[in-house]
């Protein structure tokens, strides 16, 4: 299992892994978009084939998971907390203070990955996330401390 920063070149393998964990997922072009903006970085696991992925944004102290994504074929092996842990890495030597995210409030896997990694309840968005037919679910916003960067 490789884990490594994600380039320009591995659009694809991005989009193949979020389109395999989220129903529609997004298209190399979205994840383009926003791994052009300011502070924005990713990383990609691979084994042969694309297995993971998390797009980021580290900027002003503060950094944010915009996306986390494991092919369902890789789930279980620790593949999304090598790459939590390596994107806070990332984001504290770029100068964050504190990683935050928004998660589903009936995403039990992903509340436990983050929990299991650090991240505590800073929050909740009623109905954030439209998953169509009328139903709105809330978002709970984790945050992780970084520390102040010293060594
Ligand atoms: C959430 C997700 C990223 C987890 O990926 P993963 O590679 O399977 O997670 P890991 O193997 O690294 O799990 C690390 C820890 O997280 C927790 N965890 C992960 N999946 C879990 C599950 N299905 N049920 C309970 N706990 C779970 C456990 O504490 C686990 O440690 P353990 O296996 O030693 O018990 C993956 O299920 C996924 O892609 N889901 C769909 C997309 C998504 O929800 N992304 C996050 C949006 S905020």
């Amino acid at each position: 299992m490789n884990l490594r920063p994600a380039a320009e070149a591995d659009l694809d393998a991005l989009s193949q892994v979020h389109r395999r964990a989220f129903t529609p997922g997004w298209g190399p072009e979205e994840i383009a978009d926003l791994a052009s903006g300011p502070g924005a970085f990713g990383l990609l696991v691979e084994d042969g084939a694309p297995l993971g992925m998390i797009l980021c944004r580290a900027l002003a102290g503060e950094a944010e998971v915009l996306t986390l994504a494991v092919d369902p074929d890789a789930r279980r092996r620790g593949v999304a907390r090598a790459l939590v842990a390596a994107a806070a890495m990332t984001a504290r030597s770029a100068g964050a203070q504190a990683m935050f995210l928004e998660v589903a409030v009936d995403n039990h896997p992903a509340l436990a990955l983050y929990e299991a990694h650090g991240f505590v309840r800073a929050g909740r968005r009623p109905s954030y996330y439209d998953r169509g037919g009328g139903i709105y679910v809330d978002a709970v916003v984790m945050r992780l401390d970084l520390g102040d960067g010293s060594l």
